[in-house]
């Protein structure tokens, strides 16, 4: 497994506890989308799972941030598809949410490879 697709996988493995997580009026979904725009390529992953308020959107990259029960979350998937991202293939990574709504998480990695 190389490094990119250990970040995706991290992503939709949350993304998949997310819309399994709650009980839902609508179908749950995963949609991933990718594009070039510009030198980049971008990817996003988005959910129609619960979503989460700003006070944990801002902190998901964070080392051990979890809000799962111990055992089902260690915190560790986002940081870890951060420093990927960034130090190891110069991109980005960031997250936008609406609460009820879902999540989307977007990725640019530079299409010159390691740059
Ligand atoms: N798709 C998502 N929908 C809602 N919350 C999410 C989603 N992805 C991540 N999160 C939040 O970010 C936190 C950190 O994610 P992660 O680093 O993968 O750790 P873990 O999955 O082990 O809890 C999760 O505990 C959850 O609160
Ligand atoms: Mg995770």
């Amino acid at each position: 497994v190389t490094e990119i697709e250990q970040v995706l996988l991290n992503i939709m493995k949350n993304a998949a506890q997310a819309i399994s997580g709650t009980e839902m009026s609508r179908q749950p979904q995963i949609t991933v989308r990718t594009r070039v725009s510009g030198e980049m390529a971008v990817i996003d992953i988005e959910d129609n799972g619960p979503g989460m308020d700003e006070s944990i959107r801002l902190r998901v990259f964070e080392p051990f941030f979890s809000t799962k029960e111990v055992g089902v979350g260690t915190g560790l998937g986002l940081s870890v598809a951060y420093a990927i991202i960034t130090n190891r293939h110069h991109g980005s990574i960031e997250v936008q949410s609406r609460l009820g709504e879902g999540s989307c998480f977007t990725l640019r990695l530079p299409l010159q490879g390691r740059g």
